[in-house]
């Protein structure tokens, strides 16, 4: 009995001080927060939802009603100026849209990713999902070493020989869309170019056929269900607690199982071929597998290594690309004048070619012009962001380091102050001799860690899109919505739903 007394005495005095000790620390924290406001609050911005939480409940109910984040960082650099502040617990960021200091903060290599939104990405719910890959990389080194070895497989030289492969991928959708072109089926226009960018990345970067217009394949699912887990995980911190999301977090990191298991195999068979000497292609994976290669000290992390590009590969090459591709397709279809002029061009450069050549790309000026117009307001990885130590002066405010910085293409593209009229969709503001926009367009990002695919993405959506005009009308299934969804990437809500027929001529 007296040693239950003594156990339970010390028992209780833990716990007494146990808790002493955590309302202590809530305390502390909450001084910490106070601290960071008052250093802070000079800033202009919105104000906070709450002391504690800051601005995110306001991200939580856009994402509840199915909104687009980067449509509240418009209005509030619209409301606020080129500098605005967002609180966030403790940490602060900053929306920035002066074009002198996205110059100066994106162009230069010292400003890290930053590591709320980056180290986030490193795993989805536990499971590893893109790792220290080449998007994600924070350390300068680490992210130097792989781009230099990446970059052979994105020469203009090596991209020059990927134009059979853009060609005979992109003829399997025009046979598809053959099937369909009776003028009153309704073809999902942002599905089926889907499967023509995935075809595209496993087979020019993986050396895989996988003829998705063919063949059903798990591979779209999973990768939508890791873009959706992947808002979720970084825009709602409580998301994981929930017993009601548990059964989404499951089907998550399941798919995030399926595309590492996939890099694990392909990579497996790919280096087996490069160990028996057999000739393998100068590809993405072969690239991958080089850069794993070169790791000191990374024997054991080497093959979580591969699939961290494996899977970042997977994904940046190819949502983004089929995205755009979709948005093209439905600003053509609501702009007869546009469709026309586009169309006149291919006929006027391509004719009635099956096989479109790397210098009929370059003379597809107008072609480019529209991409590009369709990147300025739907632009499909709409935003990135740094983290800054030191001090900075931003239009005038003094900002103190230790902030976050983040750059919004979409709020910026949007913006009358950079772009008249700017919902207007009108290619003629990319028409060769108009001024440049001055550091307030960057859908590919900037600097050194601008989008490596760039060119790789805009000669294959211009190979999809020329084939695509060149034989085919397309229209608009009436009462569809042309409402964005925002799963981290942007893409078409709804689908972008045509019935299509064969051109007459
Ligand atoms: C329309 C299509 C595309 C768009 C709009 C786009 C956009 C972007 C953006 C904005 C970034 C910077 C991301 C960040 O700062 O977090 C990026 C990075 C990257 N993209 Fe793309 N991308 C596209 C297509 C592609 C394709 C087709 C590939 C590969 C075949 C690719 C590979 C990459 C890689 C590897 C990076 C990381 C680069 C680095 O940090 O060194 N992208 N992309």
């Amino acid at each position: 009995m007296a040693l239950f007394a003594l156990l339970f005495s010390v028992g209780a005095n833990a716990l007494t001080w146990a808790c002493f000790f955590l309302v202590f620390a809530f305390l502390g924290y909450c001084c910490y927060i106070k601290y960071i406001h008052m250093k802070y609050d000079h800033i202009p911005g919105p104000p906070r939802d709450s002391f504690f939480l800051g601005h995110s409940p306001t991200f939580v109910r856009i994402m509840k009603n199915d909104g687009i984040v980067h449509n509240k960082f418009l209005e509030w650099a619209e409301t606020y100026g080129p500098v605005y502040r967002i609180n966030i617990l403790h940490y602060i960021i900053l929306g920035v849209t002066c074009p002198e200091a996205t110059k100066e903060i994106l162009m230069s290599p010292k400003y890290p990713k930053d590591k709320f939104l980056y180290k986030g990405l490193f795993n989805l719910f536990g499971q590893r999902f893109l790792g220290t890959g080449l998007v994600t990389a924070r350390d300068h080194e680490l992210w130097y070493k792989q781009r230099r070895i990446m970059d052979p497989a994105f020469s203009s030289l090596y991209l020059r020989g990927l134009m059979g492969t853009f060609n005979e991928r992109a003829e399997k959708l025009m046979d598809k869309l053959s099937e369909l072109a009776d003028d009153k089926t309704e073809a999902n226009m942002l599905q089926l170019v889907n499967c023509v960018t995935l075809d595209i990345i496993a087979k020019v970067a993986f050396g895989v056929d996988l003829d998705l217009l063919s063949n059903n394949s798990p591979f779209p699912k999973a990768i939508e269900a890791c873009l959706k887990g992947m808002v979720h995980q970084i825009r709602d911190s409580l998301f994981r607690f929930n017993p009601k999301n548990w059964p989404f977090i499951g089907e998550v990191r399941e798919a995030c199982r399926l595309l590492r298991t996939t890099g694990a195999k392909w990579i497996h068979e790919r280096r087996r071929a490069m160990q028996d000497g057999e000739d393998v292609p100068k590809d993405i994976l072969t690239q991958i597998i080089r850069t794993a290669a070169t790791e000191e000290n990374m024997a054991e992390e080497e093959e979580e290594f591969m699939l961290d590009n494996f899977v970042t590969f997977f994904i940046a090459g190819q949502e983004t690309t089929a995205n755009q591709l979709a948005f093209c397709i439905m600003e053509l279809a609501r702009h007869p004048e546009i469709l026309a002029k586009v169309t006149k061009e291919v006929d006027d450069v391509i004719g009635m070619k099956q096989e479109i050549s790397f210098d009929d790309l370059g003379k597809l000026i107008y072609l480019s012009q529209v991409l590009k117009e369709t990147l300025r307001i739907y632009p499909t990885a709409p935003g990135t962001s740094r983290d800054i130590e030191e001090d900075m002066t931003i239009d005038g405010i003094h900002l103190p380091g230790g902030f976050t910085c983040l750059f919004s293409s979409f709020a910026t593209g949007r913006m009358e102050k950079f772009f008249e009229d700017p919902l207007k969709f009108d290619p003629d503001r990319f028409h060769p001799d108009a001024p440049k926009p001055y550091y307030c367009y960057y859908p590919f990002a900037l600097g050194p860690r601008s989008c490596l695919g760039q060119n790789f993405a805009q000669m294959e959506a211009k190979v999809v899109m020329a084939k695509l005009l060149q034989r085919f009308d397309f229209r608009l299934v009436p009462g569809q919505s042309f409402d964005i969804q925002d799963t981290g990437t942007l893409r078409p809500k709804g689908g972008v739903i045509c019935t299509v027929r064969h051109r007459k001529y």
